[in-house]
C-alpha cells in the first residue's frame, strides 16, 4: 500500500523503514535532481531548527523548490483567525507537498482531510514526530548495526514527548526490544504507550535511577523537559533530575551511543571538546542523517515511489 501522507509512526512497517534506510544512503553518496521542478511549503506554527531546516536543505538538494512560513502562528493568516483547514486548502493550490508543525495535537491528521498534495506531520502538540523516529531508527541501525535484539533507555520528559511515543511505535516493529523508561514522576510514559508495547511483545520497565541502567544498555535516548509544554510546578518537579554529566558518562559502555532529538540544554551536562570526540555521542549525527532520512520521504512521497 502506497504512502501519501506522512502522520504517524504506525504507518511505517519494517520493509518500508528498510527501504527508506538504504534510498537515504543511496542519497547520500548520490546526487539527484529528483525533485526537480517541484516545491515544497513548510508551515511551521512551532519554532524549530532541524526539521525545517533539514526538509527545506533535502527539498533543495533534490532539485526542487521551497516556500515557508517560519513563524506560521504570527506571520500566517492564522494571526487572522484562518482555520488550519483553509489555509491548506490554499497551500496545497501552490506546493507540492507540505510538511506542517502545530501545536495542536491531530493537526496533521485535520490537515490532511483537505489537502490535495501530501502532508507531513512535523511535530503536531504532544502528539507525534513520526519523521524524528525515522531517523532515530535509521541512526540506530547505522550506529548499532541492528534494530532487534535492543536495549534502549528513554530518559527525561516522558510524557509529553512526541519523539520518545514516536519512537516506541516504531521499536514495536522489531523482536526483542527492551525498554527503560526512566522519568520524574510526573512526567511518566503514557499508558497508551504501555498498551501498544504489550500487545507488540515489547519488554519494558520503569526505573528511577539513570546511573544503575547506564552500563547495560546500547542506547541512551535523553530528552529534554519541556517546560513550554507544562506548568512551573511540574517543571520544577522534574528539572535537573537526570542529567548525563563528566561523573556519569564514563558508565556508559564503549559501544553504547547517546541520542537525543535535540535542542539539548542542562540534561547533558559535558563539554564541548568530549560532545565533538567521544564516539559515544552519537546526537549531531542523528541530527544529520534527518537529511538524508528526509530526502528519501520526500522522494517517496513526491514521486510516488512506494505504490
Ligand atoms: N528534533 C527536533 O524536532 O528539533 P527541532 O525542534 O529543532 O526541529
Amino acid at each position: 500500500m502506497g504512502i501519501k501522507h506522512i502522520l504517524e509512526s504506525q504507518q511505517f512497517d519494517r520493509d518500508i523503514l528498510f527501504y527508506l534506510f538504504e534510498r537515504a544512503d543511496e542519497l547520500r553518496k548520490n546526487s539527484s535532481m529528483s525533485l526537480n521542478g517541484k516545491i515544497l511549503a513548510t508551515l511551521f506554527y512551532e519554532p524549530s531548527t532541524r526539521t525545517r531546516l533539514s526538509f527545506e536543505s533535502a527539498m533543495i538538494r533534490l532539485g526542487g523548490k521551497v516556500i515557508s512560513t517560519e513563524n506560521a502562528k504570527e506571520f500566517s493568516s492564522a494571526i487572522k483567525g484562518e482555520s488550519i483547514e483553509d489555509s491548506i486548502r490554499v497551500i496545497s493550490g501552490y506546493s507540492d507537498c507540505i510538511v506542517m508543525r502545530h501545536n495542536e495535537g491531530g493537526a496533521a491528521f485535520i490537515a490532511s482531510k483537505v489537502s490535495k498534495v501530501p502532508i507531513v506531520n512535523a511535530g503536531d502538540g504532544k502528539g507525534q514526530h513520526p519523521t524524528q523516529a525515522i531517523l532515530d531508527v535509521y541512526t540506530i541501525y547505522k550506529e548499532i548495526k541492528r534494530l532487534d535484539k535492543l536495549k534502549i533507555a528513554m530518559v527525561g520528559d516522558l510524557s509529553t514527548g512526541r519523539t520518545v511515543r514516536s519512537l516506541c511505535y516504531l521499536l514495536g516493529k522489531f523482536n526483542e526490544i527492551e525498554i527503560i523508561f526512566v522519568s520524574p514522576e510526573n512526567l511518566r510514559i503514557g499508558e497508551d504507550i504501555k498498551e501498544y508495547l504489550k500487545k507488540h511483545n515489547v519488554k519494558f520497565v520503569e526505573k528511577e535511577n539513570l546511573n544503575d541502567i547506564l552500563p547495560e544498555v546500547d542506547v541512551i535516548y535523553m530528552t529534554r523537559i519541556q517546560k513550554e509544554r507544562m506548568n512551573m510546578d511540574d517543571y520544577e518537579k522534574a528539572n535537573g533530575k537526570y542529567i548525563i554529566s563528566k561523573e556519569n558518562f564514563e558508565l556508559i559502555n564503549e559501544n553504547s551511543i547517546i541520542m537525543h532529538p535535540l535542542p539539548h540544554v542542562e540534561e547533558i551536562d559535558l563539554s564541548v571538546d568530549v560532545e565533538q570526540k567521544d564516539k559515544r555521542i552519537a546526537y549531531f549525527r542523528q541530527a544529520e542523517n534527518g537529511l538524508y532520512i528526509r530526502m528519501a520521504l520526500l522522494d517517496l512521497i513526491i514521486n510516488n515511489r512506494y505504490s
